[in-house]
């Protein structure tokens, strides 16, 4: 949902800013620009397209000299994507770059006009320009706070005021921004990955407090002025963990890199005996202990994550878990005391929906556990209780190796919780923490078949509209492989529980419509094959993934995926790894791009 950077400094900043946004473009791709002080002047460059464009076009615009400039990534939400709906907006003194929604931007429309004021862009952001510009009178500080008392919705702003060049102002309202200062100078950004190359340390700017940036230091005040010192946060990882690394796309090395963001994330959460242990996340036995009621709440892959959670955290504890779609759950009048843990997911920590199911979860007395990818966002600092995943950063907007580390972190909960109920016992659960640990070597297995997925993948690419089928388990792994079909390849796709389809859907199942079919699960393996049956008569090309090199009729299927064998529990970890290599390598034949899809945003900060 639109990504800034801004950088004051002793280097020259153009280069910094449009470094940052090709990093940060994962966020929106609409359109892109820049604003520089060049000699004491702010100079603006923008463009519709992406960040290549916007390379271009400053390339193309003569020498530019300056240390000190914003810049803008967008995804469109108010205006179409054209050249002058592309931030930076600037008005009188002032220029600025938003990431987020102005709800009230009509009102304020109406006031400026009043006041002769009127915008040349359709976007909310203008507004706000404008507004500041018009409350200015010399002190930039008291502009800002008088106009964020008039504002209403989610924002993230970096500003330049014309009387005062080298100087950048930030503030914001549940959209991120993170910042450090280095040697070279100070950075914010609406993402660690665009100040990695200068800082492993960083703190995220608190909400409504106003950072003034300069190439000396950063200062941070609230809105009475005072000075504070946000707390600092250290990365463990570098600057190669968000680039390519040799592969064509973010999305292909994420996938590949799943082994090791399992390891990481189960590993160091392991004691004597094959235990799960929550200490370093610092989260108490006793929260698991009341419990009576889990709900989970998520968006889009977090959410099917969600899915298997609850199917573990049923079998295992016989206590009833719901999983809500967080856009839905905000709005509904959910049922929640303090005996309920709440469980939000969420690989960027920013999600709106689900940062607004967070707070609403929280008035309401549940106790909120979070599984959260990046350290210090909103939901991190908001929860109770965090685990994370340590994925490290995820670029691809599909989203790959945070889903399986989501997975990961749900099973531990699953144990840990069912141990501490003691429904499991300690063998049991230790048992049950040897097979997790093997899904690492059966992850690296699977991605062995790759050469093979893709060629599977090259009989989809003319596809218009195939399904996934699936039961239980591998019913919540038809979500994920539908939805990671559709957002990259653009090929319509359905997921279904293979024993609904015949109640209507099977209408669509004519000849050489494409049905993946997912068998994994021994204990409704045969009714599989009979789903499996009712498609193949109709005609369908069935692409079947089984849990080990299961003994199929081969006139079922036209492509058998044999998943390494294991117990039947793990099996979403290898059929996500095969999910999503069918997906990536359907988009790479049809020709899309794979890492920006089209419309979409990785980080969606907007309700
Ligand atoms: C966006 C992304 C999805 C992601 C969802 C939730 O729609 O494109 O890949 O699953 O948001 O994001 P979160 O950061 O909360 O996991």
């Amino acid at each position: 949902m639109c990504g800034i950077i801004g950088f004051t400094g002793k280097l020259e900043a153009k280069n910094i800013l449009l470094e940052g946004l090709a990093s940060l473009e994962y966020r929106g791709y609409d359109s892109a620009g820049i604003s520089l002080f060049d000699n004491g002047k702010i100079r603006t460059i923008k463009t519709a397209g992406k960040v290549t464009n916007l390379v271009d076009k400053a390339e193309s615009s003569g020498d530019i000299t300056s240390t000190c400039g914003i810049g803008h990534t967008r995804w469109a939400t108010h205006g179409g994507v054209t050249d002058t709906n592309a931030h930076p907006h600037a008005h009188g003194k002032v220029t600025l770059i938003h990431n987020g929604i102005i709800e009230n931007y009509h009102e304020l429309e109406v006031e400026l006009a009043t006041a002769g004021r009127y915008p040349i862009s359709q976007t909310d952001t203008e507004m706000v320009a404008m507004l500041i510009d018009s409350l200015y009178t010399g002190n930039a500080i008291d502009a800002i706070r008088e106009a964020i008392k008039r504002i209403e919705g989610a924002y993230a702003f970096c500003i330049l005021f014309a009387d005062e060049p080298e100087v950048i102002y930030c503030i914001r309202n549940a959209s991120p921004l993170v910042a450090c200062h280095a040697n070279d100078g100070s950075i914010i950004a609406s993402d660690m990955v665009a100040l990695i190359p200068y800082s492993k340390d960083y703190f995220v700017l608190p909400e409504h407090h106003i950072a003034r940036l300069t190439k000396d230091d950063i200062v941070v005040m609230n809105l009475e002025k005072e000075v504070v010192v946000p707390k600092m946060i250290h990365v463990n990882w570098d600057v190669t963990a968000a680039q390519k690394g040799g592969y064509p796309h973010f999305m292909l090395k994420e996938i590949f890199e799943q082994p090791e963001s399992i390891r990481s994330t189960i590993l160091p959460r392991i004691i004597k005996g094959d235990l799960p242990d929550f200490t370093v996340d610092r989260i108490p036995n006793e929260i698991f202990e009341k419990v009576n009621r889990v709900i989970i709440t998520a968006c889009g892959t977090a959410m099917h994550a969600g899915l298997v959670g609850k199917a573990m955290l049923e079998k295992l504890l016989r206590i009833p878990v719901e999983v809500d779609i967080a856009s839905e759950f905000r709005y509904q009048d959910p049922i929640i005391d303090k005996n309920t843990l709440v469980i939000t997911i969420s690989q960027s920590g920013e999600t709106a929906d689900t940062l607004a199911s967070l707070r609403l979860a929280k008035e309401l007395g549940a106790t909120t556990l979070s599984v959260v990818n990046v350290k210090g966002s909103t939901i991190d600092r908001e929860s109770d209780y965090v685990l994370y995943t340590q994925a490290g950063p995820e670029i691809a907007v599909a989203s790959t190796k945070a889903y399986t580390a989501q997975l990961s972190c749900l099973y531990l909960i699953a144990f840990k919780f069912a141990l501490i109920r003691g429904t499991i016992t300690e063998a049991q659960c230790g048992a049950y923490m040897k097979e997790l640990k093997a899904v690492i070597p059966a992850i690296e297995k699977t991605l062995t078949l790759d050469k093979t997925v893709e060629e599977i993948s090259r009989g989809l690419a003319d596809t218009e509209d195939l399904f996934f089928i699936g039961r239980g388990l591998d019913y919540a792994l038809s979500c994920e492989g539908s939805i990671k079909l559709k957002e990259i390849s653009y090929i319509h796709s359905e997921a279904y529980a293979a024993g609904e389809l015949k109640h209507g859907t099977l209408s669509l199942v004519t000849e050489g419509v494409p049905v993946i079919a997912l068998a994994t699960q021994a204990k409704v393996y045969s009714k599989m094959i009979s789903n499996i049956r009712e498609v193949r008569a109709r005609g369908a090309i069935v692409i079947l993934i089984t849990n080990g090199d299961a003994e199929v009729e081969a006139t079922l299927y036209d492509y058998h995926i044999a998943l390494p064998a294991m117990n039947d529990f793990f099996t979403p970890f290898s059929s996500a790894i095969v999910l999503q290599l069918l997906a990536y390598y359907t988009c790479v034949h049809r020709g899309f791009d794979v890492d920006q899809p089209r419309n979409l945003a990785k980080a969606v900060t907007v309700e």
